[in-house]
């Protein structure tokens, strides 16, 4: 039953267990981990690069964004033992490209897989903007197909129902941190002569069936946003295999031919250069890159364990095909019947207020009015027939926008001793709001 209305504070206080939000004493005192974490290596490496005056990529500060790009590629790079992908050649070599957002990384990928007017492109709704307006901004229609429940991932069984003879891109989230299906996804791309282009930008270092993210796709695209985890405060990079690389370069470069003259441009092309500033502050994070990964880990391992005895909270389930999990964010569903009734806002309030930062996370996209508008516009204008969004089954994703809840990586980092507060919070609420009165 639960403990609502007048009265219901002083009885849980007599159980010894007052709500913080309820005037009573939070679980967990104090700040998380903040992010990010500036080190002195970080400093350091910022600083030779302001000192050297070397700060442009298209000028000196070249030979400091292609190391960083060297590193971020080998970190993506498949070994030997890993399943092959069919959508790249036995042998390439992983390249990557370091640019000024994961949005850029986006709309160069897709640019470089020739997405124009008339194309549709196959996105989940449950996603940033930044996964629907990248192929917006080509003229291209954004095509919503529904996520899997145990990964809130693209799921391969809706992306073959969302095709049609327009589709020219799959662009699958590794939500959280966690990989899409990418080997149903990949052989279907293959398959259908469509381009995969991996949303990666939550997922650095991932892995599916052991083979890195960024690797099983035509590209992959990363974000180096504040938020991420591995960041820059803003960047992105694409990976992917020659020539399509070798494309997306010059995409980024106005236009410009790897080699080629200064003002020599073949194609049109933007400038979403990342600067040297960032790619040695980047390049310098690497170094502990995998340290904060296990961290991570061994956080959210911690905290699945002690999720389990609590009713009403079910985080995501990856599958055992996810060989590596970014965990970018700890994500999962919330019961409000678990819960006495209390909705999702209720819930995140009381956790807030014994001390664990939580949030609910996206919207459905495809309700997003400004891209309704622009993709009912770009069909117009590419012969392809209206989008309507209203009319898309996308059950799962519905539910996961009104009852998700994420806490942001940060947390995972407090040590698996501190981070059970947040299960432990969790359930203080749980037995609060069910408690006979
Ligand atoms: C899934 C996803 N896609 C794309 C982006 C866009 O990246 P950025 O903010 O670097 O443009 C983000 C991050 O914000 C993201 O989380």
């Amino acid at each position: 039953m639960s403990l609502r209305g007048p009265g219901a504070a002083e009885a849980q206080a007599q159980h010894g267990e007052r709500l913080a939000v309820d005037g009573g004493p939070p679980v967990h005192r104090g700040p998380w981990p903040a992010w990010p974490q500036p080190t002195e290596a970080e400093e350091a490496a910022v600083l030779r690069v302001v000192r050297d005056g070397t700060w442009c990529s298209a000028a000196r500060g070249v030979r400091v964004v292609e190391a960083f790009e060297e590193a971020f590629a080998t970190l993506h790079a498949a070994s030997p033992a890993a399943p092959a992908s069919p959508l790249q050649p036995e042998g390439a070599r992983l390249g990557a490209v370091a640019c000024s957002s994961g949005t850029a990384a986006l709309i160069l990928a897709l640019e470089a897989a020739g997405v124009g007017p008339g194309d549709e492109v196959i996105v989940p709704p449950y996603t940033f903007i930044a996964t629907a307006s990248a192929c917006l901004f080509l003229g291209a229609v954004p095509v919503f197909a529904d996520v899997e429940p145990r990964t809130l991932c693209l799921d391969p069984e809706a992306v073959r129902r969302a095709w049609t003879p327009r589709t020219k891109a799959v662009v699958p989230v590794h939500f959280a941190g966690c990989p899409a299906d990418l080997g149903a996804l990949s052989a279907l791309c293959a398959e259908r002569g469509a381009a995969l282009v991996e949303d990666a930008c939550q997922a650095p270092g991932a892995a599916w069936r052991g083979r890195p993210v960024g690797s099983w796709g035509t590209f992959g695209c990363f974000s180096f946003q504040e938020s991420k985890n591995l960041s820059a405060g803003e960047g992105g990079a694409v990976t992917g295999s020659a020539p399509g690389i070798d494309l997306v370069w010059s995409l980024h470069n106005v236009g410009r031919q790897r080699g080629g003259a200064w003002y020599g441009h073949p194609r049109i092309g933007q400038n979403a250069r990342m600067t040297a500033l960032q790619a040695a502050l980047l390049q310098a994070q690497l170094g502990r890159f995998e340290d904060l990964a296990r961290r991570r880990e061994a956080g959210a391992a911690a905290l699945l364990e002690a999720l389990a005895a609590v009713p009403g909270i079910l985080p995501l389930a990856p599958p055992p095909e996810v060989t590596r999990h970014a965990w970018h964010l700890f994500a999962f569903r919330f019961d409000p019947a678990a819960f006495g009734g209390h909705s999702r806002a209720e819930f995140l309030r009381a956790l807030g207020a014994e001390g664990v930062p939580a949030s609910a996370g996206y919207t459905l996209l495809s309700g997003n009015e400004a891209v309704q508008r622009r993709a009912r516009a770009n069909a117009a204008r590419g012969g392809a027939p209206e989008p309507r969004y209203e009319d898309a089954p996308l059950p799962v994703a519905a539910a996961a926008a009104q009852d998700c809840c994420w806490m942001a990586h940060p947390v995972l980092l407090a040590g698996e001793g501190e981070v059970v507060a947040a299960a432990a919070a969790m359930a203080k609420i749980q037995r609060a709001w069910t408690r006979a009165g």
